[in-house]
């Protein structure tokens, strides 16, 4: 007899499981809370085949048959409540959500809904505030660069508008021969060829500055001696150095390996040295310095600047940044580019670029990793 019941309420119910599943895979696409309520249907309609397997047995009959019947109804009619309160409580969970991400403002800062949420929804909730906080910093530094390149396309725009309106009124006082006497004649192509080389120059650091955003600087690492890059660049810039009356010294540690691009290291120095003279007084000193310490190798240039305002330190680096607020430039004065390419080509190469005030002026650092 058991065994008879037990086929029958087993073959019932996985009739009806498969019957369940099949309702599943249609409603796969559908709310959580229609698959709770087919998974409780399904659990309730399997008990009442089981009582029903019984009833046909006819092991019970009349009163208690209607008993075990009405039970089991009622168990069932529970079990389906709370199956779909608790189906409720997920779909308001989903639904509060999206609501959440719905309301993100334009900002883009995801603030994750306040009541709480069953485990799996709130990983989501959590990886969507990461996701959205990593958005939100990648448009700010978009929206960073961008105001950048704008400012540096007006600025540059103007610095190279100036010198050559200077050079097309020599030009046209040469060709008219309105300045005829042989001085100023001279004195006139000696400025057009200054000019023309700070032009050439300009355009060249544009140039450089192009390709490091566009992350196509490529150093060609070799094994280079920081020390002789230091004599290397000490020797270029002697000549601007006398000419400015500054004292120029260099101490390096002999044996200072770093995995380099020569090229490219030596021309992030010689910005740092060419910054240093220029905004150091007659009669200053400028100490560059190459040590090896530790694992790092150190090079530093000290000036006698008078300090870098507080405020300026940390957009000493940014590009066009010039720290005057009048933007007229001098006789020799930048673009501003100069320590923007420095720390591209600093951090292509792995290392690091930072500056303090100390003593009587500025000290710039650049640390890389010993070879
Ligand atoms: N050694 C220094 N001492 C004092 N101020 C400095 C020094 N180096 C840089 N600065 C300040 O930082 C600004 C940016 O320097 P950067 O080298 O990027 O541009 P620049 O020298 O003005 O022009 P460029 O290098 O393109 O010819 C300078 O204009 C100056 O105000
Ligand atoms: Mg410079």
């Amino acid at each position: 007899m058991i065994v008879q019941i037990v086929a029958v309420a087993a073959g019932l119910g996985l009739v009806i499981a498969a019957l369940g599943l099949a309702l599943l895979r249609v409603l796969r696409r559908r709310s959580i809370g229609v698959m709770l309520a087919v998974v409780a249907a399904v659990t309730v309609a399997a008990t009442l085949a089981g009582v029903v397997a019984i009833t046909l047995a006819m092991i019970i009959d009349g009163g208690p048959k209607n008993i075990v019947l009405s039970v089991v109804a009622i168990g069932g009619l529970v079990g389906l409540g709370v199956a779909l309160v608790n189906a409720r409580t997920v779909v308001h969970a989903s639904r509060s959500l999206v609501g959440a991400l719905e309301r993100v403002p334009p900002s883009g800062r995801f603030t994750p809904p306040p009541a709480p949420l069953p485990a799996e929804l709130q990983t989501i909730s959590t990886a969507l505030e990461q996701a959205y906080e990593r958005l939100r910093l990648g448009h700010e530094r978009e929206r960073a660069l961008e105001s950048a390149r704008r400012e540096l396309v007006a600025w540059v725009s103007h610095d190279l508008r100036t010198p050559l309106a200077g050079m097309r009124a020599m030009v046209e006082a040469l060709e008219d021969g309105v300045a005829d006497d042989p001085e100023t004649v001279k004195r006139y192509h000696v400025q057009i060829r200054v000019e023309v080389d700070r032009l050439a120059g300009m355009v060249e650091d544009l140039f450089e500055l192009s390709r490091i955003h566009a992350g196509t600087l490529r150093p060609r690492l070799t094994r280079t001696g920081l020390g002789d890059l230091v004599a290397d660049t000490l020797a270029a810039v002697e000549p601007l150095a006398r000419a400015e009356g500054v004292h120029l010294t260099g101490e390096a540690d002999p044996r200072v390996p770093v995995s380099a691009d020569a090229g490219q290291l030596g021309r992030a120095v010689r910005n740092l040295v060419v910054n240093a003279i220029r905004h150091t007084p007659a009669g200053g000193t400028v100490v560059v310095r190459a040590v090896a310490e530790g694992t790092i190798a150190r090079l530093s240039v000290l000036d006698g600047c008078g300090g870098i305002p507080e405020a300026d330190l940390p957009r000493v680096f940014d590009v066009a940044f010039r720290g005057e607020a009048a933007r007229t430039p001098g006789p020799d004065g930048g673009a501003g580019l100069g320590l923007a390419i420095a720390r591209g080509i600093v951090e292509a190469h792995d290392g690091e670029i930072g500056v303090v005030n100390e003593g009587p002026g500025c000290l710039f650092t650049i640390t890389l990793p010993l070879a």
